[in-house]
């Protein structure tokens, strides 16, 4: 049966190898990307690819809190319900960046701006009778998280950044899944692979063919779908544990208050809690 899927981050890498896949089953396909043309040739060179018409297309820069807004309030007025959000988009900032609201970069939109869109379309996936998050998070994640020092300039570090991004995509796919857990909504987080991808390419070199990723996230799909898994890391086709901090509670539950307050600082209300 066709799927309606948002893919964040569609017009590279991971995201967009699995926009193509996806489209090649004859699903409905909304790309998302920060680029209108790249977001449009993405869509065009799929469309061309698989002969499946049924693309869409969302432009929102994930620097921007307020795009992430507007975005979530064009899909609530275009769509009744979403099948599945693959929260994929992400970077490795280089160096010390601040988005347009202030906040450092790779914390805001690898993590700030898929929890803040997620919260706000979750009433698209609740209105089906099974839907399911996947998170792509990382086995670079942090192993330790200071709440008082993570977005401040002093203490920046590439990599670090990077890893506490990709440990509060943990952190807020267990807590959601803990709240969701009646819901018929499943939400998962995964590593995909080591993948050659710009992303990877930012600190490191190599990586293996994307294809690897599309089929790590066809696995978690089925596990999803079959067995009812929610609340559950993979790597690659396997599940496994991540790092004993993101089991936390405690963490779990602070990381969620703090991405609450930071969007109330900002004026910003998610939808639906
Ligand atoms: N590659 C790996 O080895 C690896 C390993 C573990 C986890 N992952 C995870 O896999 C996911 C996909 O990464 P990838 O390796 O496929 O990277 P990628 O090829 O660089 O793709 C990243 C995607 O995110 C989009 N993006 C970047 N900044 C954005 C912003 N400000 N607003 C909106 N969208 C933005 C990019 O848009 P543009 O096309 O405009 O750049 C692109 O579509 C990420 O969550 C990453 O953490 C990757």
């Amino acid at each position: 049966m066709s799927k309606r899927i948002l893919i964040t981050g569609a017009t590279d890498g991971i995201g967009k190898a699995f926009a193509k896949y996806m489209a090649s089953k004859g699903h409905h396909v909304i790309i998302h990307g920060r680029n209108r043309e790249k977001v449009k040739d993405s869509a065009l060179e799929i469309i061309k690819k698989t002969k499946n018409k049924k693309i869409d297309t969302i432009v929102a820069d994930f620097a921007s809190l307020t795009e992430v807004q507007s975005m979530s309030k064009s899909l609530l007025g275009k769509y009744n319900f979403l099948d599945i959000l693959i929260n994929n988009a992400a970077v490795i900032a280089p160096e010390y960046i601040e988005s347009v609201d202030k906040i450092e970069l790779t914390f805001q939109v690898n993590y700030l701006s898929p929890f803040l869109l997620t919260l706000n379309v979750l009433p698209l996936l609740k209105s089906k009778q099974r839907s399911q998050i996947i998170n792509i998070a990382s086995i670079a994640h942090a192993e330790t998280i200071n709440f008082n020092t993570i977005l401040d300039p002093e203490f920046f570090d590439s990599y670090s950044a990077y890893e506490i991004s990709k440990l509060c995509n943990i952190l807020f796919t267990y807590k959601l899944a803990k709240k969701l857990q009646n819901k018929k909504i499943t939400v998962n987080c995964l590593h995909p692979g080591v993948i050659s991808t710009k992303l990877l390419h930012v600190l490191w070199s190599g990586g293996a063919p994307v294809k690897n990723a599309v089929e790590a996230i066809k696995n978690v799909m089925i596990q999803a779908e079959k067995n009812f898994e929610t609340g559950k890391f993979f790597a690659g086709k396997s599940l496994v544990l991540s790092s004993a901090i993101s089991y936390d509670e405690n963490t779990q539950q602070k990381i969620w208050d703090f991405s609450m307050n930071l969007l109330k600082l900002k004026g910003i209300i998610p939808g639906n809690f």
